[in-house]
């Protein structure tokens, strides 16, 4: 049986290549994304992969979709469950300049909402051979690595997402549930823009292949996008 990967903020970005990357590997792939309807170029991967790829609107800081989400997946184990969705919130956000609501809404979409994706999704991840919650973080939570200030709302974001994972590794370990947090690199993306370092293939493709070797044995790592790890 194919293995199967849910992926949140399917439809553009570094969650849309890796849906068509996965399709192309022959996993089955439950693409979420808040607007189906206007979500163009994944609805033509699922015409190019068919019953292997399937549609689901997922806004990740509604709490009703994602349990409806579970119900119909219930006969369905996900061996990967990627938190990929994610917002940048206030580019200025520089001292003297935070916007709190700002700031409370990035911290919903990065923080807390793949943490109640998680917590919805434990028995249905539980169920699967792999067994896998990842989440796309970013090197710019990392204390260690912050050597340039500013961005007080999106650094915060993802650092706040690393603890949350990391008590959600020590929680899972006993039923055999790696936890990791992925940064994808500085990608073009929308959130990257132009000037980014890596092409969304190159992303996804290391993504791919470091999620191919994830273990238990690897649970509560915060891993670069190429394998190694990152100082939190
Ligand atoms: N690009 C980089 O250089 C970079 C670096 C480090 C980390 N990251 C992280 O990588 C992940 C993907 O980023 P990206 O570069 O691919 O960004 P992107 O092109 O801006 O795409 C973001 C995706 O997240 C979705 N999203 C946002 N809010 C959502 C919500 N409430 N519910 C469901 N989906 C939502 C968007 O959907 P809509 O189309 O509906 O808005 C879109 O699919 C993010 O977690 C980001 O923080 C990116």
């Amino acid at each position: 049986m194919a293995s199967t990967i849910l992926i949140t903020g399917a439809n553009r970005g570094i969650g849309f290549e890796l849906t068509q990357q996965y399709a192309e590997a022959g996993w089955r792939v439950v693409a979420c994304c808040r607007e189906p309807d206007k979500a163009q170029a994944l609805d033509g991967v699922r015409s190019d992969y068919g019953e292997q790829v399937s549609i689901h609107r997922l806004d990740v800081t509604n709490s009703e979709p994602i349990k409806a989400l579970v119900t119909s997946m219930e006969d369905t184990p996900i061996d990967i469950l990627l938190n990929n969705a994610g917002i940048y919130g206030q580019r200025d956000a520089s001292l003297g300049n935070i916007d709190e609501d700002k700031w409370l809404e990035t911290f919903r979409v990065n923080t807390i909402a793949p943490i109640k994706v998680m917590e919805a999704f434990i028995d249905v991840v539980a169920a699967s051979k792999r067994k896998v919650f990842a989440t796309i973080t970013s090197k710019m939570g990392s204390m260690a690595d912050n050597t340039s200030g500013g961005s007080y709302v999106y650094r915060s974001s993802k650092a706040a997402l690393n603890a949350v994972m990391k008590s959600a590794a020590n929680d899972l370990e006993g039923r055999g549930i790696s936890v990791v947090v992925i940064h994808p690199g500085w990608v073009r993306t929308d959130m990257g823009g132009p000037s980014a370092l890596l092409s969304v293939e190159q992303s996804a493709k290391s993504i791919r292949e470091l999620l191919g070797r994830v273990s238990i044995e690897d649970t509560g790592k915060f891993f670069n996008y190429d394998g190694t790890v990152i100082p939190w």
